[in-house]
């Protein structure tokens, strides 16, 4: 069995975090999406795993390099544009040749892996299998409606009226009769070849297409809200370790991770959180569902809930950060200048909560 990894996409919904970095490199719990999404992938005995790209190909590359690091092989497969999740699977049909495969979204979190959903996709030898959690609005997903006999009988986008709770989530696994399915259908009204309508193919004529019900939880990283979801479930998870210096002034409460060369003074740590290599908090309070990635430097300011990525520089606030996503390189203090007044260097469609 191959894996296809969906690391293309045009990311609209993440700006500005995207115009300048691939979404599926923003690290949830100091750790990129993607490469969650290549543990889960390497953990059922997978070892052969394409990885489509798009415009932020390059970086994608020089992130994962070639696999060795997680004993897998990568393959990248470039997407010339982000014509759809179909058209993602099109363009690897010479790296996957007949094989059965799952294709897994690259901003996707999901809880407890996949090996379970692979071993029934085996036992079974379905055509495609689905998997599918149950949801409170299922308007604004793709849903499933089941039939008598267990299997999936319609897939439709964002129903207005909804035939069940079950959305898609965002891992498939099909075997070869996908390739006619992805050769037959056409664009969708927004000029994409969209899976949901391979997959209804596939039902249509006949192949057996069946759904596995996912229990744990599931987030589609597509957004700033749903990230700081998936960073708060992820450290939920973490059991903290300290590989950094913590002086005698500082407290540690809960589950925190201080990674390696990192510097925690005179600072309280309310976790779960994680504070990133070479980071430095300085006379500040971290609390709950916090990520700072690494060479960041924290001083006299209090942050919480919030993803803190690469080299940014915050101090001197005179209130608490929170439910904040912020870019590498951003610099955020208190200005000394007078008149008071913010002075801000923003990037195109950047939102800022000022009080
Ligand atoms: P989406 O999140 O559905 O699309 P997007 O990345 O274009 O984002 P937005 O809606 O915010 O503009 O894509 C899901 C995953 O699939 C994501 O990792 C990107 C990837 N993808 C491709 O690789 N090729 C494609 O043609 C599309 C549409 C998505």
């Amino acid at each position: 069995m191959k894996a296809l990894v969906l690391s293309g996409g045009k990311g609209t919904r993440l700006r500005p975090i995207t115009y300048t970095s691939a979404k599926q490199l923003v690290p949830v719990a100091n750790k990129p999406i993607l490469f969650r999404v290549i543990e889960t992938i390497q953990e059922v005995g997978i070892t052969e795993i394409g990885v489509v790209l798009g415009d932020t190909g390059h970086e994608i590359r020089q992130a994962v390099g070639s696999g060795k690091r997680w004993g897998v092989n990568l393959t990248f497969i470039e997407q010339e544009a982000p014509l759809g999740l179909a058209h993602a699977v099109k363009v690897s049909r010479d790296f996957l040749g007949d094989d059965r495969f799952v294709m897994f979204l690259g901003d996707n979190c999901i809880q407890g892996g996949i090996g379970p959903l692979v071993e029934q996709f085996d036992h079974h030898r379905y055509n495609a299998q689905i998997v599918l959690k149950q949801v409170n609005d299922p308007r604004q997903f793709g849903v499933a409606d089941i039939d008598d006999d267990g299997r999936i009988a319609r897939l439709v986008e964002k129903p207005r009226v909804p035939q069940s709770d079950l959305a898609l989530v965002g891992i498939y696994l099909f075997d070869s009769s996908i390739w006619e399915a992805v050769e037959q259908i056409r664009p969708s009204f927004r000029g994409e070849l969209e899976i949901t309508d391979a997959i209804q193919w596939l039902i249509e004529h006949g192949h057996r297409v069946y759904p596995y019900i996912h229990e744990g939880w599931w987030i589609d990283t597509g957004k700033k809200d749903d990230l700081l979801e998936a960073n708060r479930l992820v450290l939920e998870e973490l059991h903290g370790a300290i590989e950094g210096y913590i002086d005698r002034d500082s407290q540690i409460i809960g589950r925190v991770t201080v990674e390696r060369g990192a510097e925690i003074i005179n600072s309280t740590i309310r976790g779960p959180a994680i504070i990133g290599e070479h980071t430095r908090v300085l006379n500040s309070y971290i609390g709950p569902f916090t990520s700072i990635y690494h060479h960041c430097l924290i001083e006299s300011s209090e942050i919480e809930h919030s993803i803190v990525l690469e080299s940014c520089t915050i101090r001197d606030l005179p209130h608490r950060l929170e439910d904040s996503l912020i870019g590498r390189n951003v610099d955020i203090a208190r200005s000394p200048f007078k008149p008071r007044a913010y002075r801000l260097t923003l990037g195109d469609n950047s939102s800022v909560g000022v009080l």
